[in-house]
């Protein structure tokens, strides 16, 4: 009997010491969360694919639970997908998106209501002002009032301008007319009383391109439109981080009184064609070997250099306090990265915190060591 209690006493002990050792080695994995570690800076993000929205994904779930407080749909409230028809709508996902984000304790930045890119079948190439009309009407009205109160915030437009600061020649500017970006906000702001409201583009931290954003936030402005905010993607590289012009961004559309967020981080260490910068999504170049020289790992000096960038950044955002509201990486895991795909298909690319493991690269510890400066 005696011998028993003993041997039971054992594996008692014997489980607890290795219970200590994994919550230690955890623990010094994940020393403090992201989330926790920018608590009185600003919202830590992620942007999440269709099968992390259904939990099929164990441990990016613990990864997106653990680190983040806010999520952005990455793919699927795009109109190509939440709006397949005319008339037709499937919420499935998005629905499904709403009920993990409040389990998980996540702000949802939806993404996005107006883009010339990802338009449903139906849409694209269409030329009738009136049927383009109809659907932009129908689509801000049904999507926004659906989500109001269900999402913290909503990127109303996405990409309206061009490079030089003028207006894209999009579909909607064509057939719409120039004010379509004040009439995308103030229908939003109808059918969404409860949601923020962003404009959200790539390189606008780019002098011409920010002072075309700047016009076009103070005309939604002028016209006594709601407008809370604006996204800079920040899609950048490790060899070209624009911090100059990131902090008289910041500074100038914190003067316009709105909340300044970077919504879709991510910084390429690969070698792009010399006339891309930014995301857009249509330039594309033929794969070539000498475009994807890290497809068995990342040396160190690259790693260090990404951790070095990675740091550089988040010190000048933290000068910013009260100023920067979010800070949302593209993805989670360096493999879910759009930028393993584009502009060339099939590269490896390790643009993230985290590495395609789920584990906490140099980077992820750069950034919280800039956190407690
Ligand atoms: O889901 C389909 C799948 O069914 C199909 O078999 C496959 C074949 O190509 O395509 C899959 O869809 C892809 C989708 O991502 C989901 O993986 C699309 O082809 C692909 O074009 C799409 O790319 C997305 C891109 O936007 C275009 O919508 C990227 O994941 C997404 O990261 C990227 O995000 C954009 C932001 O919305 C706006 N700012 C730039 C940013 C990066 O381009």
């Amino acid at each position: 009997m005696r011998k028993n209690k003993l041997t039971i006493v054992f594996w008692a002990v014997l489980f607890a010491l290795a219970s200590c050792t994994t919550t230690k080695k955890i623990g010094s994995n994940y020393p403090v969360s992201l989330k926790t570690a920018f608590k009185n800076q600003f919202l830590v993000g992620a942007a999440v694919n269709a099968q992390q929205i259904e939990q099929k994904d164990t441990a990016a779930n613990r990864l997106i639970s653990t680190h983040f407080n806010a999520v952005t749909p990455e793919n699927i409230m795009k109109a190509e997908w939440i709006h397949p028809a005319w008339g037709t709508y499937n919420f499935t996902l998005a629905d499904k998106l709403v009920a993990y984000a409040n389990t998980n304790g996540l702000k949802i930045n939806a993404h996005t209501l107006i883009w010339h890119s990802q338009l449903p079948a139906f849409m694209r190439g269409m030329h009738n002002p009136d049927s383009v009309r109809m659907y932009f009407e129908g689509h801000i009205n049904t999507v926004a009032s659906r989500y109001d109160g269900k999402v913290y915030s909503w990127d109303v437009v996405n990409e309206a301008l061009n490079e030089d600061g003028t207006m894209r020649k999009s579909i909607f500017l064509q057939n719409l007319g120039e004010d379509y970006v004040v009439e995308a906000f103030r229908l939003a702001q109808q059918a969404a009383p409860h949601t923020k409201l962003y404009y959200n583009d790539y390189n606008i931290e780019q002098p011409l391109k920010r002072a075309g954003a700047i016009a076009l936030i103070k005309k939604i402005q002028a016209a006594g439109v709601r407008i809370d905010g604006v996204g800079i993607q920040g899609h950048w590289s490790i060899n070209h981080l624009p911090l100059k012009e990131i902090g008289q961004s910041i500074q100038a559309f914190a003067a316009l009184g709105i909340e300044v967020m970077f919504t879709e981080l991510d910084l390429t260490v690969l070698p792009n064609p010399e006339d891309l910068a930014g995301a857009d999504v249509n330039q594309n170049t033929a794969y070539n070997e000498r475009l994807n020289p890290y497809k068995n790992g990342l040396p160190d000096s690259v790693q260090t250099k990404l951790a070095t960038a990675y740091a550089d950044l988040f010190t000048l955002l933290l000068k910013y306090k009260g100023k920067v509201s979010r800070v949302t990486f593209w993805g989670v895991n360096d493999g879910q990265s759009w930028l393993n795909n584009w502009p060339a298909r099939g590269r490896v690319n390790y643009p993230l915190l985290f590495d395609r493991a789920y584990n906490p690269k140099p980077a992820y510890y750069q950034v919280l060591k800039a956190s407690k400066k």
